[in-house]
């Protein structure tokens, strides 16, 4: 029997929730399908923490079995539901897998949640579902309308807007959070900090997609932990979570040749499908319902970043 169950607990925000949960000494069970979408000895690695753990009950399953998780959320209080297919930029290739995994995934779990006496359900979205938004309208807030450019952030939308009907219809109470580029141990092998990190320590050239002059609110993992936790005792409705800082592509390069005391070797290639120019995060309602904020700088955060993968080498 767990008090909370972690969707997507072996994936990057996913395990870190996980360990915070199981240092509370809450009991926590993780369901993972440990998608090939990138290494599964990357997720095993991530998970290898938390199989340690007494309180922790992992489960190889997916979202999309209704019946495995009838099973397991008939004894779970709240549902922090992470799982989905990630990267932005991958979801113009196969759009209808994200609609599958990350919509109808989301439908059927807030489906047995509803019929489960849950009693809270928080949904992890994105930053992606602002779309492109002009220079002078940015930092964006939550009353912004979503206008997503790819199948990832529209799949993302649409989960918020299922959780708002589900909390109307069924009066099950759910919260959004709209992460905002999120960086540290752990973070997807496909994202620009890991990908750049690796590759500039093997001494091999990062790709930069158009002019690097693309901005990102990247936020740090703990500082999403948090923000998450806060939402899921207090929140209601839709938060922004991010630092509330950005800086351009160029200048996040600048700065890990800076930590890693190494020049990158730079190509830019074409700007790519999907991806937005800038994001930038309001965080006044996180701040004001919440009492979240952002506690590691992005200076900090690389450094973090940096010393975990001279920890864990990869190939
Ligand atoms: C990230 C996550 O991958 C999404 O799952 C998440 O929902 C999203 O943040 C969000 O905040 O909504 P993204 O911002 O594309 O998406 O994160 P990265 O892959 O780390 O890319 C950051 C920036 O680096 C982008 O501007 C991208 O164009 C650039 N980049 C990335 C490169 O120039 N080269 C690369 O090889 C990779």
């Amino acid at each position: 029997m767990s008090d909370i169950l972690v969707t997507g607990c072996a994936g990057f925000i996913g395990s870190h929730l996980c360990e915070n949960l199981l240092k509370q000494g809450l009991k926590v069970a993780g369901l993972d399908n440990l998608d090939p979408y990138y290494s599964t000895e990357w997720k095993e690695n991530n998970l290898k923490v938390l199989k340690k753990q007494s309180n922790f009950n992992f489960i190889k399953g997916s979202i999309l079995d209704s019946n495995l998780l009838k099973d397991i959320i008939k004894d779970v209080e709240i549902v922090y539901h992470l799982a989905a297919l990630p990267g932005v930029r991958n979801s113009i290739k196969t759009p209808v897998k994200y609609c599958e995994t990350d919509v109808l995934g989301t439908i059927k779990l807030l489906d047995v949640s509803r019929n489960m006496d849950v009693k809270k359900f928080a949904f992890a979205s994105s930053s992606s579902v602002y779309g492109e938004v002009p220079e002078n309208e940015l930092p964006v807030s939550e009353d912004r309308k979503p206008n997503p450019i790819s199948p990832y952030g529209l799949a993302k939308t649409q989960g918020e807007e299922w959780c708002k009907m589900f909390e109307e219809v069924y009066g099950l109470k759910t919260v959004s959070l709209r992460y905002f580029t999120v960086f540290g141990p752990r973070q997807r092998p496909d994202e620009a900090f890991s990908k750049f990190i690796m590759r500039i320590m093997k001494d091999e050239e990062i790709e930069i997609y158009g002019d690097g002059n693309q901005t990102r609110d990247f936020t740090y993992i703990s500082d999403i932990v948090n923000g998450t936790l806060l939402a899921c005792e207090k929140g209601n409705g839709i938060y922004n979570i991010g630092s509330n800082k950005r800086i351009s592509v160029n200048e996040m390069v600048d700065l890990i040749e800076k930590i890693m005391n190494k020049k990158a070797q730079i190509k830019y290639i074409e700007k790519q499908l999907g991806d937005v120019t800038h994001t930038w995060s309001k965080i006044d309602k996180a701040k004001r319902d919440l009492g979240y904020g952002p506690k590691v700088s992005i200076e900090e955060g690389i450094k973090r970043h940096v010393e975990w993968f001279k920890m864990n080498k990869f190939k």
